[in-house]
């Protein structure tokens, strides 16, 4: 099968996160997702399935409408944390938003309360990533223009937040401490996707109802290969475009997607079924790139990585792999299979 030599699974189901009955507890290694912004224009019609959050719309209360939304998101966390495994992430990319509603004009932090809402849920909170998404859009200032005191300053970011379940991760026996190295980041990976400020643009959205708040595919490959390792188990409970799927397949980890729309989750296994060749072309990126940095001479390599037949800068590097997605086929039932092969 295509010079294979490994596979994984991907599954996109169809269904409310707010029950995944069908997943085990501590099934689950790793969380990247983006929920519906509360308070942001565009999720409104979704959150108001709820009475309270029509309610609190209509009578433009809006720190009950954003306590009312909170809450829907709250039931899929509380799933999130019993299928997560003792150790697991849970990254969560979620913006703030600014509204007026009722004549006043206020920030709701989304990421305060979620935040809030996975510590009750005994996770750990560790430093987490501004992605700043610049924007040239003239109307960015808000408020009283270059009069004092009622202009605010511009929103051009959102939060990955980097939340752990419990104590850390252990790897223990042999075979899982050699899964561990072989999913190493290089070093000079590790200084850019371990800092704090990430810049790269967002994802073009469509219009209106077709808008699909997708995230880079950039952003959940960075998050897979930094909180999980080859041969775990990726779960995006707000699956949308597919984008934490493909990024799982990517980095030759299982995948479990749920997405609510029966349209949205259909669109996202076509992405997975025709997304090998961009899995593995931001694979061959990671290579070509520290090709590069190697021979740039900027630093003295000491060490080697016999498989890749490339120096790296530390003993941690020498057992690093790399797999392109050779193709993603349908499985049995509702998952599809994607079957790796080695770079180079
Ligand atoms: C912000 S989008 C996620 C976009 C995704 N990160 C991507 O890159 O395409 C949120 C998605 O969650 C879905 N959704 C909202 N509530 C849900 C729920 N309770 N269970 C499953 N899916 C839900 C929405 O239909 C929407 O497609």
């Amino acid at each position: 099968m295509n010079g294979a030599e490994a596979t994984t699974t991907h599954q996109v189901h169809t269904a409310d996160s707010a029950r995944l009955s069908f997943l085990r507890a501590g099934s689950v290694d790793l969380t990247v997702t983006s929920p519906p912004y509360p308070m942001i224009k565009q999720w409104d019609a979704e959150f108001a399935a709820d009475p309270k959050v029509a309610a609190a719309l209509a009578a433009k209360d809006g720190p009950a409408a954003f306590e009312a939304m909170h809450r829907q998101i709250d039931a899929v966390w509380r799933q999130v944390a019993r299928v997560t495994r003792p150790g697991g992430f849970a990254c969560i990319n979620v913006g703030d938003a600014t509204r007026s509603i009722g004549g006043s004009f206020r920030l709701f932090a989304n990421h305060v309360r979620v935040t809030t809402a996975f510590l009750r849920l005994d996770f750990v909170c560790l430093p987490p990533i501004v992605w700043r998404k610049e924007t040239n859009a003239p109307n960015k200032f808000m408020g009283s223009g270059m009069l004092p005191a009622g202009a605010y300053v511009t929103l051009e970011h959102e939060l990955i937040l980097v939340l752990r379940k419990g104590a850390p991760r252990t790897f223990d026996g042999a075979a899982e401490r050699r899964r561990r190295r072989q999913s190493a980041v290089f070093w000079e990976e590790r200084n850019q996707w371990f800092s704090d400020l990430w810049t790269f643009k967002g994802v073009r959205q469509g219009k209106g109802a077709d808008r699909t708040g997708a995230f880079p595919f950039e952003l959940a490959f960075r998050l897979v290969h930094m909180y999980s390792a080859r041969g775990d188990v990726v779960l995006d409970p707000f699956l949308g475009t597919g984008t934490v799927c493909l990024a799982a397949a990517a980095g030759r980890r299982n995948s479990v997607g749920v997405e609510r729309a029966p349209k949205r989750a259909a669109n996202a296994r076509q992405v997975l079924l025709g997304g090998a060749r961009e899995a593995s072309r931001r694979t061959k990126a990671r290579l070509e790139s520290h090709r590069r940095f190697a021979d740039s001479g900027a630093r003295e390599l000491r060490y080697h990585n016999d498989a890749l037949g490339m120096p790296v800068m530390t003993r941690q590097e020498t057992d690093l792999r790399l797999d392109q997605v050779v193709g993603i086929e349908e499985g049995e039932g509702e998952a599809l299979v994607a079957l790796h092969a080695p770079l180079p």
